[in-house]
């Protein structure tokens, strides 16, 4: 809207007439141009649009083309000269255009209307003039306009025809000019040079007129000389003015008809008709009328000037007038836009209050539901509360009974061996594992209490050197036996430190428990106390299997436990550690690096400790909890039952708690040999004894007892071996793994003896049914195409003594090798899978071949005892004999 409003000047413009001005050299044409332009402003519809064309030819044709192609409503054209511009006015009122030729004109009758003076009148004006100044002779020399343009060939008839009619006037001299005085002075003053001095010049124009008497003044002629020019101009430099000055002595009036043109294109664009042909009126001025003209034109002048005043007036008045419209059109616009903002407004703020009650009784639900839920969580600290605390009260109830177990049982392992009777070893187990299950009681109520927050620290100085060596030497025992290097560097033996001994001492005893659970036989532990300024650094340094990097963090929490920690523990410990060095504002972290090293930094100084009763005496220190580390009961002597039988089955335990292990191994000692493994040689200990049966535990130091299941499954020397899962895992997950890894009975912890011993005697009596399976069906063995690991071997074993047979020197080494075992593990492989021994199993092949041959073939008995790998015919007739009860020569007969 705005914009349109401001465009409406150019929606007012109705009609456009387009301009093509020969040149703008001169101040004739200057004063043409003012003209149109003035006269046009008189009339508001119409937009004047002037084209220059520089006095060239092409450029004139170009510009009337660009207006025939604005579609001007009215061309008029000032053409440069008649014949090359004719076409171009043509195309114009081909295409419609009225055309208005002004001052000069073209070829033929082709336009609409010509606006100009009667050059011809001119011309015979200028000669008439002559005629009556002279007294019928004079000389005369005639200076015309360009040639091809239609006033200078008009003029120059008008001139000679009347002259013609006074025989004593007569041109003496012709010089043809272009309009400008540069264009006949040379000419001119040669003339003039070489002939005597005419009376008279005509000039087509004043300006070259000005010429004329420029040339004549400079040879002191402008007195003889009478110059007569064309245009009248007024104003400075303009012909009146020359007159008056008496430069010339006369100028004929040639109007530029600019305000006559615009007149007749309005009429014509008012749809009037008009005259073809409008002849302005001409008038001789010189030194008679020229101060009346001056006059004219000066009022002339003074009235143009005012007219434009009040025009500017006018337009000034029209931007005033057009400025105030826009403003008010905008005010309107705006006042607009403010009504429908404030609809807008009132819409929003009905909009707001709908759904600010909408919210309001969302917010009520929503503090209906917090308050149900504060209640109900409420409800759940309460009952959890309670829950805990039962849980925490029981803990305790737990201790008391088994702080009287493990009295009860120490003042009776107090008494005399010979009093025992060979049940020291159980008792010390059931001091120990009650000791144990205190130990984690007492943890967990740590925990408990950490978890509420009611752990009240007691800091006392403390030389942490011989306070932390303490501890370390109540581990010296445990170390020796295990041969684990343990050492003890302190810089500072006087160095102090602020710490509740009873919370640190549960701390370090945590860390150093940790270190000796996962450092091997042969390992070492260094624990080391450095300083720097601010604290106090404790180092615990293992050669254990270390802690993968991502687990660093995860070790101190209550709920998870490291990957290799495939030891079961209440994972209480180091989050308990962990707590208990915050509470003295220290640091515990753990890095790992070929074993794990656990860094604890208590601060210096007692500053930390706000608010907190601090003991200053360094008094010795007595744990309340005395060091028990849960030490297996390593009994002096192996129990070996003297009385079994040599051929009794083999067993191999694979277990880390030695306890355990050793209690199954009295057990079953009683019918089997039984071989112990800590789980760190287990699979090599199974190649080497190559036992019947297998009992593995599965969490073990280094390999799982799934990987060692696996690993003695893949194997020839021990893939046909039952093996028997013992495990504390009881999830389905672990089953299925077991049984994939190719164990044949999962057993779990807390285990009833007589199953396992009943599973035991089965898996025994399955390889028992299969070892039949095997010696009865053996040839078949030989043939088919068997899956099964032992089958193969099977396959494998037949067809290398087929191969052999012939062969009387074949040994059970050579068999052994071509197998890829040893001679004790195909021994024992055999035996365990067909019940005889290798080379038993040999010759059975030899003669049952041998019976085959007696049977079936053409061969005498010594061809056949060859053939079967006997040197000795009389050697292989007894064998025979022994084996069959039939002598080789009856069975032939
Ligand atoms: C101006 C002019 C006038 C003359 C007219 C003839 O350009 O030279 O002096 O009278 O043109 O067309």
């Amino acid at each position: 809207m705005i914009i349109s409003s401001c465009g409406n000047d150019v929606s007012e413009e109705e009609y456009k007439i387009g301009f093509s001005q020969a040149m703008t050299t001169d101040n004739w044409r200057r004063e043409m141009n003012k003209a149109m332009r003035v006269e046009s402003s008189m009339h508001p519809g119409l937009k004047l649009e002037i084209k220059d064309a520089g006095n060239h030819i092409a450029k004139q044709i170009t510009q009337i083309d660009e207006f025939i192609k604005e579609e001007v409503d009215v061309l008029i054209v000032s053409p440069i000269q008649s014949i090359p511009i004719t076409p171009a006015i043509e195309k114009a009122m081909n295409a419609g255009i009225p055309v208005i030729i002004i001052d000069r004109k073209i070829e033929g009758r082709n336009f609409t209307a010509y606006v100009g003076a009667d050059n011809m009148e001119i011309g015979r004006n200028a000669a008439k003039y002559i005629i009556s100044h002279s007294k019928g002779e004079a000389g005369i020399i005639e200076i015309t306009g360009q040639e091809g343009s239609s006033p200078a060939y008009e003029r120059s008839i008008g001139f000679k025809n009347t002259l013609d009619s006074v025989p004593g006037l007569k041109i003496s001299h012709s010089i043809k000019g272009d309009w400008e005085k540069a264009s006949i002075k040379d000419q001119l003053s040669t003339h003039l040079d070489s002939v005597e001095a005419p009376d008279y010049i005509f000039a087509h124009n004043d300006r070259m007129a000005m010429g004329a008497w420029e040339v004549a003044r400079s040879k002191s002629l402008e007195d003889e000389i009478s110059i007569i020019g064309v245009d009248g101009l007024f104003g400075p430099n303009g012909g009146i003015q020359m007159v008056k000055d008496g430069l010339l002595d006369a100028t004929l009036l040639y109007p530029t008809g600019g305000a006559e043109a615009i007149k007749l294109a309005e009429e014509l664009l008012r749809g009037e008709s008009v005259n073809k042909y409008n002849i302005l009126r001409t008038v001789v001025i010189d030194s008679v009328n020229v101060d009346i003209m001056q006059n004219q034109f000066d009022k002339l002048n003074q009235q143009q000037n005012d007219i434009e005043q009040q025009q500017a007036v006018i337009d000034e008045q029209i931007k005033t007038y057009n400025t105030q419209s826009d403003l008010i059109k905008l005010m309107l616009v705006l006042l607009g836009l403010l009504l429908l903002l404030s609809i807008w407004a009132i819409y929003l703020v009905v909009k707001i209050k709908k759904s600010k009650r909408k919210l309001e009784i969302k917010n009520q639900k929503i503090i209906t539901q917090r308050n149900q839920i504060e209640d109900f969580a409420e409800k759940l600290k309460i009952s959890n509360e309670s829950k805990i605390n039962f849980f925490t009260a029981l803990s305790h109830e737990f201790k008391t009974p088994l702080t009287l177990i493990t009295s009860s049982i120490e003042s009776i392992s107090d008494k005399s061996k010979s009093e025992l009777k060979g049940i020291s070893y159980e008792t010390n187990l059931i001091i120990n594992n009650s000791k144990r299950l205190l130990r984690l009681i007492n943890e967990l109520l740590d925990f408990r209490k950490l978890e509420s927050g009611s752990f009240n620290i007691k800091p006392a100085r403390t030389k942490i050197s011989a306070f932390l060596e303490n501890i370390v030497n109540d581990f010296r025992a445990e170390a020796v036996k295990r041969s684990i290097k343990l050492d003890f560097c302190s810089e500072n033996k006087e160095l102090e430190v602020y710490i509740d001994r009873d919370m640190v001492d549960k701390v370090f005893f945590n860390i150093l428990s940790n270190a000796f659970k996962f450092t091997p036989k042969n390992g070492n532990i260094k624990v080391s106390i450095q300083e720097d300024n601010e604290n106090v650094n404790i180092i615990f340094r293992d050669s254990g299997i270390g802690i993968p990097k991502e687990e660093f963090k995860r070790i101190f929490d209550p709920y998870k436990q490291g990957s290799n920690n495939v030891k079961p523990s209440s994972g209480l410990g180091l989050f308990i550690s962990k707590q208990f060095v915050e509470l003295h504002k220290g640091e515990i972290s753990v890095s790992s690096h070929q074993g794990a090293e656990f860094r604890i930094s208590f601060p210096k100084g007692k500053a930390h400790f706000k608010d907190v009763e601090i003991l200053e005496i360094d008094a010795d220190f007595q744990p309340s909890n005395f060091h028990q580390l849960s030490d297996p009961v390593v009994p002096q002597e192996e129990p070996i039952n003297k009385d079994l039988d040599e051929n009794a089955e083999t067993v191999l335990i694979i277990e880390d708690n030695t306890d355990l292990s050793y209690v199954l191994k009295k057990k079953l000692s009683t019918e089997y040999h039984v071989y112990l493994s800590d789980g760190t040689d287990g699979i090599e200990k199974a190649f080497e004894i190559v036992p019947d049966v297998i009992i593995c535990d599965l969490n073990l130091p280094g390999k799982t007892g799934f990987e060692i299941c696996r690993e003695l499954k893949n194997d020839l020397r021990t893939s046909h071996i039952p093996t028997i899962i013992l495990t504390a895992l009881d999830d389905k997950e672990s089953r299925l793994k077991a049984l994939k890894a190719g164990a044949d009975t999962y057993i779990t912890k807390p285990f009833n003896y007589e199953i396992l011993r009943e599973s035991l005697k089965s898996a025994l009596y399955n390889r028992e049914k299969l070892r039949y399976y095997y010696t009865n069906r053996i040839d078949e063995v030989r043939d088919e195409n068997f899956e099964n690991a032992e089958q193969n071997f099977l396959k494998d074993l037949n067809a290398i003594i087929d191969e052999n047979l012939r062969d009387p020197d074949f040994s059970v080494e050579e068999l052994a090798g071509k197998l890829n075992i040893s001679r004790v593990q195909l021994y024992r492989k055999v035996k365990a899978l067909l019940g005889v021994s290798i080379s038993e199993y040999i010759s059975t092949q030899r003669l049952n071949k041998a019976r085959n041959l007696l049977q079936q073939s053409d061969m005498n008995i010594s061809e056949i005892a060859y053939e079967v790998g006997y040197s000795s015919p009389g050697y292989f007739s007894t064998s025979f004999k022994n084996k069959f009860g039939i002598s080789p020569k009856q069975l032939k007969s």
